[in-house]
């Protein structure tokens, strides 16, 4: 099939006394009948006609002609993208019948190709320069399933544009110029509709009555005051972050039986109640508002709640009440001072807890035992003390950093038996030959630490506790030769050796655990 496996073309000219190459163009083509180019300013010709799929990328061609791909009839899928496409003649891909995916996406295409293959099912034009959609533009693709149209700029929806495409499952105008939308689509089929980063203030009723299918919906990033009423029943995931929602009135959506996914983050609500009404959430994300309190009756079956970046101030055990399935709990960036003892008890799956930057003093008592990942970071903490941490038999991230923790006695570490990272820089440490037996029995578990430096005694001032050789010589006649023993012939952590710049590579929650 592939008469040259691979073929180059120069185009060369002889000017001014010199042999000039324009850029090579380079196509590829293997068994499978695809064929790749690269550099080309135009569609090369010697593209073999039986070729079923035809990749260009990062050329320059700007134009595409009705004679490019005439001959191509068995073409089941074309991309060229990155290649600064302006305009395509009429009818340059009308007769291609066996063409189901054809992908156009960062060219400079200021309209949707016109007569486009009956036989279509996947069109993508993202990042164009499409301002306008006409009412012949899909007509006749009735097996369109996802059309992609993210990054241009159209500004309305005309209904008669889409009136063709009877089985559209996927429908992505995200980052478009959108600022309202007018009668309602009629697409049974679709499944996933993403409406991202646009202007939309508001939907007009019964907008979203006809998606009888839909899963999924974006409308993240729009100019939202208030939640539109008529979404389908039938909806999975429901996005609304970045919006100006300041109330969520969740007896209007209590019809979303199955909704799984509800995403608020980066909106101004102060607060919200009852998403109990929807029994199969398991995901909740309320970052970024102004809740003064975690929300109130929470849905059983809720695995993830992100309350990071509120205003909350305690913790009860009757916010958490019932939600044994809970496993992770953002309240990072909040204003905790309050956790009351044993409150989030009933939750025997939590694994990860994020309390960073809160107001808390101490650690708080009787977390649960299956905590994998406790972030205390940037707190007002003191001291470790062996009641806090005794129970946490999972835990394997601990991350202490930027607390006001000066001794760290090294029974608290016995308790925590697979603990693999251990963050303590950022606290004003007290370098007594007791904290290096801390270190020892650090170093001897083998757990990842990042110690910082000693604030006290003065001669000890900045030295990094968990490397230092200084303070070591000044404890010499303190320890036990035993105590003496193996850690320091150890080679220490090369991060450790130089561990005065502030690491950050921990602000992550998704930490490998086992
Ligand atoms: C392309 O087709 C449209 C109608 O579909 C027509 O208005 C236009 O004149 C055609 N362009 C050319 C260059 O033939
Ligand atoms: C909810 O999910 C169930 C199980 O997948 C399904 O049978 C039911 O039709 C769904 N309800 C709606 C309103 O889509
Ligand atoms: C939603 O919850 C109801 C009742 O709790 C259940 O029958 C249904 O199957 C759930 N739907 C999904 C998709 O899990
Ligand atoms: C903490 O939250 C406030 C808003 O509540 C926000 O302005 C600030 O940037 C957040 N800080 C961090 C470190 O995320
Ligand atoms: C450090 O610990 C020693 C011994 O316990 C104590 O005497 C000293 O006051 C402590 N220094 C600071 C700054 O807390
Ligand atoms: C070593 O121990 C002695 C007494 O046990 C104590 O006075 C001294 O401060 C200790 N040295 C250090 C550096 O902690």
């Amino acid at each position: 099939y592939c008469i040259a496996h691979s073929f180059l073309l120069s185009l060369c000219s002889y000017s001014s006394g010199l042999f000039v190459c324009a850029a090579a163009i380079r196509c590829s083509c293997d068994p499978a009948r695809s064929v790749q180019c690269y550099r080309a300013t135009e569609i090369p010709r010697e593209i073999p006609f039986t070729t079923r799929r035809l990749y260009i990328s990062h050329s320059k061609i700007k134009q595409l002609q009705f004679t490019d791909f005439r001959r191509m009839s068995v073409l089941e899928e074309l991309v060229l993208s990155c290649s600064g496409t302006e305009s395509i003649e009429n009818n340059t891909f009308k007769a291609l019948s066996t063409l189901k995916s054809l992908e156009l996406c960062k060219n400079q295409l200021k309209q949707i190709p016109t007569f486009l293959p009956s036989g279509l099912e996947i069109l993508r034009l993202a990042d164009n320069s499409i301002n306008a959609l006409h009412a012949s533009d899909f007509a006749g693709l009735m097996k369109l399933r996802v059309l992609d149209l993210r990054n241009n700029l159209i500004a309305t929806l005309p209904p008669s544009a889409f009136s063709s495409l009877y089985n559209l499952q996927s429908l992505i105008l995200d980052g478009n110029n959108l600022e309202s939308v007018s009668a309602p689509l009629r697409l049974p089929r679709l499944k996933y509709l993403s409406m991202a980063d646009n202007k939309l203030n508001s939907f007009p009723t019964n907008f979203f009555a006809s998606f009888q299918s839909l899963h999924f919906l974006s409308l993240s990033g729009n100019f939202l005051t208030k939640l539109p009423l008529d979404l389908p029943k039938s909806l999975l995931s429901l996005k609304l972050e970045k919006n100006q929602l300041k109330m969520v009135r969740l007896r209007d959506v209590k019809h979303l039986e199955n909704l799984s996914e509800f995403l608020l983050s980066e909106n101004q609500l102060i607060s919200i109640d009852g998403a109990q009404v929807l029994p199969n959430l398991t995901t909740l994300e309320l970052s970024k508002n102004q809740l003064h309190t975690v929300p109130l009756r929470l849905p059983s079956r809720l695995q993830k709640l992100d309350c990071s970046n509120n205003l909350i101030q305690r913790v009860t055990a009757q916010d958490f009440q019932g939600l044994q399935d809970l496993k992770h709990l953002f309240l990072d960036n909040n204003s905790v001072s309050t956790f009351e003892a044993g409150a989030l008890q009933q939750c025997a799956q939590l694994s990860n807890l994020a309390l960073e930057q809160n107001l808390l003093s101490s650690i708080p008592l009787r977390l649960p035992d299956t905590l994998a990942r406790l972030d205390l970071k940037g707190n007002d903490i003191e001291d470790v003390g062996e009641q806090e941490l005794k129970d946490l038999k999972q835990l394997q991230v601990l991350n202490l950093r930027n607390n006001k923790i000066s001794l760290l006695d090294r029974k608290v570490l016995e308790y925590l038996p697979r603990l693999r990272h251990l963050y303590l820089d950022g606290n004003p440490w007290n370098c007594t030959c007791d904290l290096l037996r801390t270190r020892r029995a650090l170093v001897a578990k083998g757990t990842d630490v990042r110690g910082g430096q000693c604030a006290a005694p003065a001669q000890s001032r900045g030295e990094s506790w968990m490397s230092s050789k200084k303070i070591l010589q000044q404890c010499k006649d303190n320890l036990s030769s035993t105590e003496r023993g193996k850690e320091d012939r150890k080679k220490m952590k090369p991060n450790e050796a130089s561990s005065a710049g502030v690491n950050t590579d921990d602000d992550y929650y998704d930490y490998e655990l086992d």
